[in-house]
């Protein structure tokens, strides 16, 4: 597989260090792999329902009087929760001037851009890639926004925060770096008090998530023979994490060096975490954003945030 060279880089650096973002997972055929999860119930289980986030995301809009106004979103998957959103929107009467949209897949973009237009929205679809894990690394969506004269709405998150390494970095970065975003819906997983770690943990030890969160290493060129993946709930780092465990010796060949993996070896492939509403909100603070309003979706598993840039 081909990728340009930040993202050749970063899979080299993970060979070395035994940690695989989650990003890594989502590139090569780890979009058809998301977007065949993202259709499944357990999928909307975890990530909440689109219809009911998007329901509070319209509150906002009531809030505002609004329009002409644009919608942005940063790493919208397959695209499932947009049509939600932007249907919703259009049903409120006046649908946006624009959508504008930033991921480091260019095939999920191009998945979101073709699901809005299957779905018939009217909606003019701006989409530009972006890591938002490294330094302006949102600079180019910021132009995308600025393209516009309407007002934004406001910037969805949807389920994305809990899996980058640095989920406070990202959400400065983004208040940083896009300077016109005043408003931010973003969603995370919450930890529910009542399970155990194992329970937690059981929803996503199958088959479909294994090939999901290991992509990352096939994308590396680990062969796929070579290990097995366990998912546990970390407690110390509150998160889902599974890990590639080496079953025989591996020689991995990438960008010019070879890497070496014993049995018994262990690399993380992903990490999800699970949210203590507070916590959450004190991230979302300490980033230079103030929570406004927040509910509680899918029996409380999910959170949902309407947060204002301070000082706005
Ligand atoms: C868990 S999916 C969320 C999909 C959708 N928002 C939802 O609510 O179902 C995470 C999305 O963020 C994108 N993403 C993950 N890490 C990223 C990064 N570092 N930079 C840009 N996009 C990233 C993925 O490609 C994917 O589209």
């Amino acid at each position: 597989m081909d990728f340009d060279a930040s993202i050749e880089e970063e899979l080299a650096r993970s060979l070395r260090s035994g940690v695989f973002p989650v990003k890594l997972a989502y590139l090569g055929p780890g979009a058809d792999n998301h977007r065949a999860y993202s259709a499944t119930e357990g999928y909307a289980q975890s990530a909440g329902d689109a219809r009911a986030t998007a329901d509070f995301l319209s509150v906002i809009f009531k809030d505002g009087g609004w329009d002409r106004y644009a919608v942005a979103e940063l790493g919208p998957g397959a695209g499932h929760a947009t049509v939600a959103l932007l249907t919703r929107l259009a049903v409120e009467g006046v649908p946006p001037e624009a959508y504008f949209c930033a991921d480091l897949s260019e095939d999920l973009l191009v998945m979101t851009a073709e699901r809005v237009a299957a779905e018939g929205l009217a909606v003019p679809v701006a989409t530009a890639l972006c890591d938002i894990e490294s330094e302006g690394g949102l600079a180019a969506f910021a132009q995308t926004i600025g393209s516009t004269s309407a007002r934004l709405l406001g910037l969805f998150v949807g389920v994305t925060i809990g899996n980058v390494e640095n989920p406070e970095g990202v959400l400065s970065r983004i208040r940083r770096e896009l300077p016109t975003v005043r408003d931010l819906i973003i969603t995370c997983a919450l930890r529910d008090p009542k399970m155990s770690g194992a329970q937690i943990a059981a929803p996503y030890q199958n088959e479909a998530k294994y090939r999901n969160v290991s992509q990352s290493l096939l994308n590396a060129g680990v062969p796929k023979r070579s290990f097995r993946v366990e998912t546990v709930f970390d407690e110390a780092l509150s998160a889902i994490v599974s890990r590639a465990i080496f079953e025989e010796p591996a020689a991995v060949h990438f960008g010019g060096s070879t890497y070496h993996f014993e049995p018994g070896q262990a690399v993380r492939c992903s990490l999800s975490r699970r949210f203590e509403p507070q916590t959450f909100e004190v991230l979302l603070h300490t980033a230079g954003f103030s929570v406004a309003h927040s509910v509680h979706l899918n029996g409380g598993a999910l959170g949902c945030f309407h947060a204002v840039r301070a000082g706005a």
